[in-house]
């Protein structure tokens, strides 16, 4: 079995664990060789395999996608490139035991154990990864380059990251700290810590790599559980509901209406209405483009002489958000000129509109666009007046 050499979890979980960095040196009691390159290749090139080539060519870095042809190996160059091979504990027994040294963390935040290969100067690029990782150096040595501190999530964010690259290259990346990994010695990476290593000649490194859920899929599992064991039968109840003028408006989702809310979640707040429109306007169902749909351009004048007739098979809504209109069709929102709230109020307003009613908002250009806009998709249609 492996085994870290003078090493103290408890210290290393208090001072280090997804805290800062840490390079141990001659890290296990009896450290030997878990894979040969060829061995590596080969699992590379099996079904079911995760791997990689990364290949410098220009300046640039290439990926490759496994499994390999083996005759891939025939035409790689002497330098500057990387095999990625990901699970390798699923694919050798030998690999598999550097999972032990690391069980004082839970097995549920352990991921895999991946090992890579690279030729002189070989390397994956300056990045960040979301996760905690043990670096192993196995044959040969490498150097790698850290940044001073964990990047915020801004920082990890589409502004720092070289663009078109599939790696998650970052383009700001700046080392404080530089280690050559020898055979045997171990660096341990927390998440977001941005790192850069290249081979100095032939090696091979493993990673042992950890994993966290997000906490998007936490909560949405733990809402899931929590509404697997709730009723469907319990509704909205409004009964102290009181008189409104536009029907179409959503006027304020009070806490009166939220008196069933189920306690263990927060209510929503009575100006958040987006998510409610968004339910409340849902089709009940999807329809392809209505027949009554027109492309037809009108005038002003044909506008003021039309009946406009609602289509119920869409649904409508609108709100008030910090005096600005926001409606929603169809359980999206709709998007339109900010000028326009009014129009929105008069167009929801009624199942049938006469074209007189709007016609003093045909001057802005954008409401006679909005107005083609729901006609183009047949959320009205028009009845000829005359
Ligand atoms: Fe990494």
């Amino acid at each position: 079995m492996m085994k870290l050499k003078n090493f103290d979890p408890e210290n290393f979980l208090r001072n280090y664990w997804q805290k800062k960095p840490l390079v141990i040196r001659q890290a296990f009691e009896s450290f030997e060789q878990l894979i040969d390159p060829d061995e590596l290749a080969g699992i590379s090139c099996e079904e079911g395999s995760f791997s990689k080539i990364i290949l410098e060519k220009n300046k640039k870095l290439e990926v490759m996608e496994g499994p390999f042809d083996p005759e891939t190996y025939e035409s790689t160059p002497e330098s500057n490139w990387t095999l990625m091979v990901m699970e390798v504990d699923h694919w050798s027994e030998t690999v598999a035991k550097l999972r032990d040294p690391f069980t004082f963390i839970p097995e549920w935040r352990m991921d895999d154990v991946s090992v890579s290969y690279a030729a002189d100067s070989g390397t994956v690029g300056a990045h960040f990864d979301f996760y905690d990782v043990f670096i192993i150096q196995g044959i040969g040595r490498r150097r790698w380059q850290l940044e001073s501190r964990a990047r915020t999530l801004e920082e990890c964010g589409p502004d720092h990251l070289v663009d078109g690259s599939d790696l998650k290259l970052v383009n700001d990346f700046h080392s404080s700290e530089e280690w050559i990994l020898e055979e045997g010695d171990l660096l341990y990476i927390p998440p977001q810590w941005g790192h850069y290593g290249v081979s100095l000649g032939e090696s091979i490194s493993y990673s042992v790599g950890f994993r966290a859920p997000s906490i998007k899929e936490m909560v949405l599992s733990y809402v899931k559980s929590k509404l697997d064991l709730m009723s469907e039968d319990i509704f909205l109840e409004d009964p102290h509901r009181s008189f409104q003028g536009n029907s179409s408006e959503i006027s304020a989702l009070d806490s009166n209406c939220l008196v069933n809310w189920p306690e263990w979640l927060e209510k929503p707040s009575s100006n958040e209405l987006n998510w409610f429109a968004e339910l409340v306007t849902e089709p009940k169902r999807i329809q392809d483009l209505d027949e009554d749909s027109s492309d037809e351009e009108f005038s002003k004048e044909e506008i003021a002489h039309s009946v406009f007739v609602r289509n119920l098979d869409h649904r409508l809504a609108y709100f008030e958000e910090n005096g600005e209109i926001r409606a929603y069709v169809d359980g999206k929102e709709l998007s339109f000129a900010r000028d326009l709230g009014d129009l929105i109020k008069v167009l929801f307003s009624k199942r049938e509109l006469q074209g007189a009613e709007i016609s003093k908002f045909l001057e802005n250009e954008k409401a006679l666009d909005l107005l083609q806009n729901l006609l183009g998709r047949g959320i009205f249609y028009r009845d000829s007046a005359d």
